[in-house]
């Protein structure tokens, strides 16, 4: 598995890692044997959330990386409704005692909500300085959130973004992937395959992925995945709750695509307009 520098962090980390928005309806057991299998093959990159499973999928990591913990870069994330001062501390240390660790390798705000950046900023620091999360980011920013936020925490210290990122919607690519590469944060990329909506073999960029991914002895979701961290700033994290998709995702850390795959790609999905501009009120 190819390891990568975690924006200005210095941390070397997997660039295909492991989601964990689980559904109500799947077997924890099987979501359990894939984290694991997935660790096995390299992918130590751990997105989880306070919301997933209203914690559950939170108690579920911790089983699956028991005894592992310092092979896992963990990451999970406070919901904007608590990212009070007060209220994202508490609701780290929520996330630690269902993780069973001491420590969040990052910690996000899942996305902005009311409470002021300086609040929820200055509470990362705190849990910073105390060794409970050793480094921390956001989610969903567009670039004026991110100017804003760089603003508020200053230069190096926003370690990544967390951002929808799949073949059928590129939109970063306008304004966000250039602003993070810019200021050294990385961006990690959600919901790869879509959320389950992947290009079917029948569709004409299926069809284009189909080939491509028969050069390589490979599969289209491996083929999408090394798309998508084609550049050293980007990180993926499919979620998978069987084990053999787990490894068919880890197959793509040592794929490589050529220039000439990489434009056939992104011809055949083309990144659209840049997200219109909302009128000013
Ligand atoms: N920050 C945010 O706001 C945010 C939002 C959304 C997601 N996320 C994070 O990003 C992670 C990934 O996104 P996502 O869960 O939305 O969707 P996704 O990873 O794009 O797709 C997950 C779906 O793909 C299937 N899948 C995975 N590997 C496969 C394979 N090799 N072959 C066939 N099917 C495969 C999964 O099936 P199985 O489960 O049956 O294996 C599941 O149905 C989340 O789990 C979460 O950690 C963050």
């Amino acid at each position: 598995m190819e390891l990568r520098p975690f924006g200005l962090t210095h941390r070397m980390v997997s660039a295909i890692g492991q989601g964990t928005w689980y559904n109500d309806n799947e077997d924890p057991a099987s979501a359990i044997d894939a984290l694991r299998r997935g660790l096995d093959l390299g992918m130590t990159h751990i997105d989880t959330a306070e919301m997933y499973l209203s914690g559950a999928a939170e108690d579920l990591v911790a089983e699956a990386i028991a005894g592992r913990r310092d092979e896992v870069f963990l990451v999970s994330k406070v919901l904007p409704q608590n990212a009070s001062l007060s209220g994202t501390i508490a609701a780290c240390e929520r996330s630690l005692t269902r993780l069973e660790t001491d420590r969040l390798d990052c910690y996000l705000l899942h996305w902005r909500g009311d409470y002021p950046l300086e609040e929820t900023f200055a509470a990362f620091e705190q849990l910073r300085s105390e060794g409970k999360i050793l480094s921390w980011g956001v989610s969903n920013f567009d670039e004026p959130d991110l100017e804003e936020a760089l603003q508020v925490a200053g230069q190096g210290r926003i370690a990544c973004n967390q951002v929808l990122y799949h073949l059928q919607e590129r939109a970063i690519e306008h304004a966000v992937l250039p602003w993070c590469e810019e200021h050294g944060v990385a961006v990690v990329a959600y919901s790869p395959f879509g959320h389950g909506d992947f290009p079917g073999p029948h569709t004409e960029g299926g069809r284009i992925l189909e080939e491509i991914a028969t050069a390589h002895q490979a599969t289209p979701r491996q083929v999408v995945l090394r798309f998508l961290v084609r550049r050293p700033s980007l990180f993926a994290i499919p979620k998978a709750s069987r084990v053999d998709h787990a490894e068919e995702n880890a197959g793509a850390g040592e794929l490589r695509l050529t220039a000439a795959e990489l434009a056939r790609i992104d011809e055949a999905f083309p990144r659209g307009p840049r997200p219109r501009e909302l009128p000013m009120l």
